[in-house]
């Protein structure tokens, strides 16, 4: 079977004041209806490929989110008895394989489709031709990726070399590389031989759990052991407190992917799928000004918005009535207790200020 593993762990600061420690980016309804949790939920709804997708996707998230996450699975239609509690966060490696360590008691061969939480995907069909070619290698036992074409020097992202052609549509990884310097980043950009890292993965349990045996027993000793201490009530899996806070933190990315290539005498390849599927991890608010849809101005309003002779600007309203009058490409987020009117091009500063506040705090 094809397990959905949702990753919803994190708290999406450059979205502020949006986005809140109370209140994550994939807990929000950002674009559409729908919160970008249940996008994420809904993204493989109509799969028809070589395998089953499994009725119960399993999401792993922090414990104080556990009923608006459930309640927002159930409202999408998507309810799950395989919601895994972290008591505090150890970012997505020990998030992963706790994931993998519940699938295994099945099935070493059941196959993770790891997804963020708080990703946008808009051709839910090219995304579905992606998903099956990676299967097809992921059953074959590699670590499976998935590429995007860079479109800007971004050292967020982690970058994929491509290699040789394994099989129609899915190739090899000669190296990755997470989150580079900024000149290292321009360079790959430049070359055109690398790739994004989506941040989506495709691997069998058993293959997972094998590869992290070798890079750090300790956090499969860890997790191993915050399930054996875990509780459930409902559907929720408490993992065990004392263990998990033991478990070392780190990511997929930099815990098992950058040094995959590097060791092939483990014999498990690291491959990736590149896929044009409008893909975007909404990273700040100019990203989702490009994603909203437009008025003929290149204004998108939410909530109570009025427009008068304003232009490419998004305007967020949660409680109040927002008025533009002949500005220009500002962002505007209103909330009860915080008011951010920004241009454009300098959202990505926010991070700056949710710095401030939290050493002022
Ligand atoms: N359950 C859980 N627990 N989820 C977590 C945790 C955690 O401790 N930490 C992060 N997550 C979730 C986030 O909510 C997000 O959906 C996903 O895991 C990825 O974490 P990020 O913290 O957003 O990673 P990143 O954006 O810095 O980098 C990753 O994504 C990039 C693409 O957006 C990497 O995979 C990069 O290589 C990639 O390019
Ligand atoms: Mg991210």
């Amino acid at each position: 079977k094809l397990h959905p593993v949702i990753l919803s762990g994190g708290s999406g600061t450059r979205l502020w004041p949006l986005s809140r420690e109370q209140y994550p980016k994939q807990l929000l309804a950002l674009i559409g209806d729908e919160t970008m949790l249940q996008q994420t939920a809904l993204r493989l709804a109509g799969f028809s490929g070589r395998l089953p997708v499994s009725e119960q996707p399993l999401v792993v998230c922090n414990e104080e989110y556990r009923f608006i996450t459930a309640e927002q699975m159930r409202a999408a239609g998507c309810p799950t008895n395989h919601i895994l509690l972290e008591p505090v966060g150890r970012n997505t490696a020990p998030a992963l394989t706790l994931a993998a360590l519940t699938v295994r008691r099945d099935s070493d061969d059941g196959v993770l489709l790891v997804m963020p939480a708080d990703h946008v995907i808009r051709d839910r069909e090219a995304f579905h031709r992606a998903v099956d070619l990676g299967i097809e290698a992921a059953l074959a036992g590699a670590m499976v990726t998935f590429g995007i074409v860079p479109e800007r020097a971004e050292t967020g992202y982690g970058y994929i070399r491509v290699g040789d052609e394994a099989s129609p549509g899915i190739h090899a990884v000669s190296s990755f590389v997470e989150k580079p310097d900024a000149e290292t980043a321009a360079e790959y950009v430049a070359s055109g031989a690398y790739l994004w890292n989506s941040g989506l993965f495709m691997v069998k349990a058993g293959v997972w759990l094998k590869a992290l045996a070798h890079f750090n027993p300790e956090m499969l000793a860890a997790c191993e052991s915050a399930l054996e201490s875990a509780g459930r009530d409902a559907d929720f899996v408490r993992v065990g407190r004392e263990a998990f806070q033991a478990c070392p933190s780190d990511s997929i990315d930099y815990a098992v992917m950058e040094k995959l290539a590097a060791t092939p005498e483990l014999g498990i390849v690291p491959q990736v799928v590149p896929m044009s599927v409008g893909w975007s991890d909404v990273g700040a608010w100019d990203a989702l000004w490009t994603l909203a849809d437009k008025d003929d101005d290149g204004n998108s309003g939410r909530g109570d918005v009025m427009f008068e002779g304003t232009t490419g600007s998004l305007v967020h309203a949660t409680s109040r009535m927002v008025v533009c009058l002949g500005v220009e490409g500002l962002v505007i987020v209103e909330t009860p207790d915080a008011v951010m009117v920004a241009r454009k091009d300098q959202t990505q500063d926010v991070k700056k200020i949710v710095a401030r506040l939290k050493s002022d705090s």
